[in-house]
């Protein structure tokens, strides 16, 4: 039980992120890494904290998400899971950990059992129908990612919009229904065209949670480091640096939840 001036608050669980979607309630989420930001996160009352495979490029200091390992998402996703009381943890599943059933299965279970993450997310669209069916059916929540799949990278060639020309927005709009239907919980939609994640939000009836994809999705993530202005090599067009105008990490975290909230943030400069 988590205490706020005077009131007990319960754990969020991924009921209450539907029930949020349902009343119009934007949902904050922010990426942590290690118990202490989490902290922060969690007493500031975002309802989502990440334990995003970005840590490969914040923490490690790496060009890319491809050298994260399994053992990596379970240090950090325990280390975050230590400092939060209220707030939903989902934890990435890093690349190629979840090629089959079972493989992902026994990847998201460590995360779970060691990591105490309420939630997997994973990258990819109607070719993950069958690893989300299986993790579904052992009762481990999912999270689905579309758009801009970072894990991908030597695939794309660079991070760059997706879905600008109608034949990939139609895909990205059908992948969405059909992970839906695979028994996905949340999605994630990463650098896409505002319009387009207004679209997808609107026919589905799970909570999508945007970065780079504008205003009208259910929810807001960032990385924690690109918000706090710390990013090695400097932060995406769809960020904002909220420590510019805070005195500290707890006031920009929570100038970052009011904005979501309020649907101050992202504004146009931060879409596409
Ligand atoms: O790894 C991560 O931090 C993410 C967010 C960018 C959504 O997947």
């Amino acid at each position: 039980m988590y205490s706020t001036v005077g009131k007990i608050q319960k754990p969020i669980s991924v009921v209450d992120l539907a029930r949020m979607k349902s009343s119009n309630q934007k949902i904050t989420c922010l990426t942590a890494y290690d118990a202490s930001f989490a902290r922060v996160l969690d007493s500031v009352g975002i309802d989502i904290v990440l334990v995003g495979d970005s840590l490969g490029s914040v923490i490690q200091g790496r060009d890319n998400t491809i050298p994260v390992t399994m053992d990596d998402m379970v240090y950090h996703t325990k280390c975050v899971s230590n400092g939060c009381i209220r707030a939903f943890i989902v934890a990435d599943l890093p690349f190629v950990s979840y090629c089959s059933p079972g493989q992902a299965v026994n990847n998201a279970a460590r995360l779970m059992r060691e990591g105490n993450a309420r939630m997997v997310k994973l990258e990819g669209g109607r070719q993950r129908v069958e690893i989300v069916e299986a993790l579904v059916s052992e009762g481990i929540p999912v999270c689905a990612h579309l758009g801009l799949l970072p894990q991908s990278i030597n695939q794309l060639g660079s991070y760059r919009v997706q879905g600008k020309d109608s034949k990939t927005a139609q895909l990205i709009l059908d992948d969405a229904l059909i992970l839906q239907e695979a028994g996905a919980s949340l999605l994630v939609l990463e650098c896409i065209p505002a319009l387009l994640a207004n679209e997808i939000t609107q026919g589905l009836k799970i909570p999508t949670i945007g970065i780079g994809a504008g205003a009208n999705c259910d929810g807001q993530v960032l990385v924690l480091y690109d918000m706090l202005g710390i990013s090695i090599g400097g932060s995406p067009k769809f960020s904002k640096n909220f420590m510019l105008d805070a005195g500290n990490v707890m006031d920009a975290v929570n100038a970052y939840a009011s904005a979501v909230r309020q649907g101050d943030f992202p504004q146009n400069e931060h879409c596409f």
